[in-house]
């Protein structure tokens, strides 16, 4: 069956929130319906017919920056001395093994998993995160639970990216961690890290982004970048520095998303919030990260 389109729905013929916003005049924060590209099939070389795009439901911020930005997926830690276990999605749900070097691998595939309304509480990955060709992200961090209607006012830090660094890398995350795979013995700490992109702040600065993680930390960062597969002094590598740019090897405890091993101390770093609880949960010295860190979700829209 076809795809119906309808204004009245709240269903448009878009692919992203800025087509919502371009094609349709909309500009209201809220939740829209997207439609994944449609494509041509072939069933033979004299049939062919087109295929319908993917429709999902997802959060559009229309205002930032005068710019129109899809969520497309969230960090969420359910139980951070869960170590690699069920809900680590964007690190491994299978523990920690040298021999799964890649973990889950979600970065880098088409599965999609969790809801927009509850992006705060889990894991959210929508097929937006591979089918939007973007320019720049904007990144939010939201305390866990929160409902949509008061996501604009709870945030803790928001930031987002200006100078288009996504045509550098295919168009989304997807595509970028393709060409930077966040991987076991990938590389080497500082020399093979992936990109560290400026960021303007929206709410938040250098200086409070250091207070995020801990206090030992920063000495090891330098807040107002948004940095992509990093990797630690034992070759461990993680997928998203928000906020920050490592200066170090210890970004297990201020870079989230992982590969499937982490050698230190096996397991304690494996984890969608890696080693974020180190000097423990939410203690805030040495290399934990603030108990409000812990407790919050890490928002990554495109635009
Ligand atoms: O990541 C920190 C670790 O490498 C060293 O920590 O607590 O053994 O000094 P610690
Ligand atoms: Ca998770
Ligand atoms: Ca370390």
């Amino acid at each position: 069956m076809l795809y119906q389109l309808s204004h009245r729905e709240g269903q448009f013929n878009a692919r992203s929130c800025k087509e919502v916003k371009d094609k349709y005049g909309q500009t209201e924060n809220g939740l829209y319906y997207l439609t994944t590209a449609t494509g041509v099939v072939y069933k033979t070389f004299c049939d062919m017919t087109t295929a319908t795009g993917v429709v999902y439901k997802t959060f559009c911020d229309m205002t930032t920056a005068g710019g129109s930005w899809t969520l497309v997926a969230s960090v969420h830690e359910d139980n951070i001395f869960g170590m690699c276990t069920v809900g680590d999605r964007w690190t491994s749900q299978q523990g920690n093994n040298a021999n799964w070097p890649q973990g889950e691998g979600n970065r880098a595939n088409r599965k999609t998993f969790g809801t927009v309304k509850a992006a705060t509480d889990d894991d959210f990955k929508n097929p937006g995160y591979y089918d939007i060709e973007a320019e720049d992200m904007s990144v939010w961090h939201l305390p866990n639970n929160t409902p949509v209607n008061h996501w604009n006012l709870a945030a803790i830090m928001r930031y987002h990216t200006d100078r288009r660094f996504l045509h550098l890398y295919g168009g989304n995350l997807y595509q970028l961690f393709h060409s930077y795979p966040v991987e076991y013995n990938v590389g080497a700490h500082l020399s093979d890290n992936g990109p560290s992109i400026p960021i303007v702040y929206d709410l938040g600065d250098k200086e409070s982004t250091k207070n995020v993680y801990g206090r030992y930390s920063g000495g090891e960062i330098e807040g107002g970048f948004i940095s992509f597969r990093d990797i630690n002094h034992e070759r461990a590598a993680t997928a998203i520095c928000s906020g920050v740019k490592p200066k170090s090897g210890n970004v297990e405890h201020y870079c989230i998303g992982g590969c499937g091993f982490f050698p230190e101390a096996n397991p304690l770093q494996c984890g969608d919030f890696t080693g974020f609880a180190w000097n423990g949960y939410g203690t805030h010295i040495g290399c934990s990260a603030s108990k409000q860190t812990l407790e919050s979700a890490v928002f990554l829209f495109y635009c």
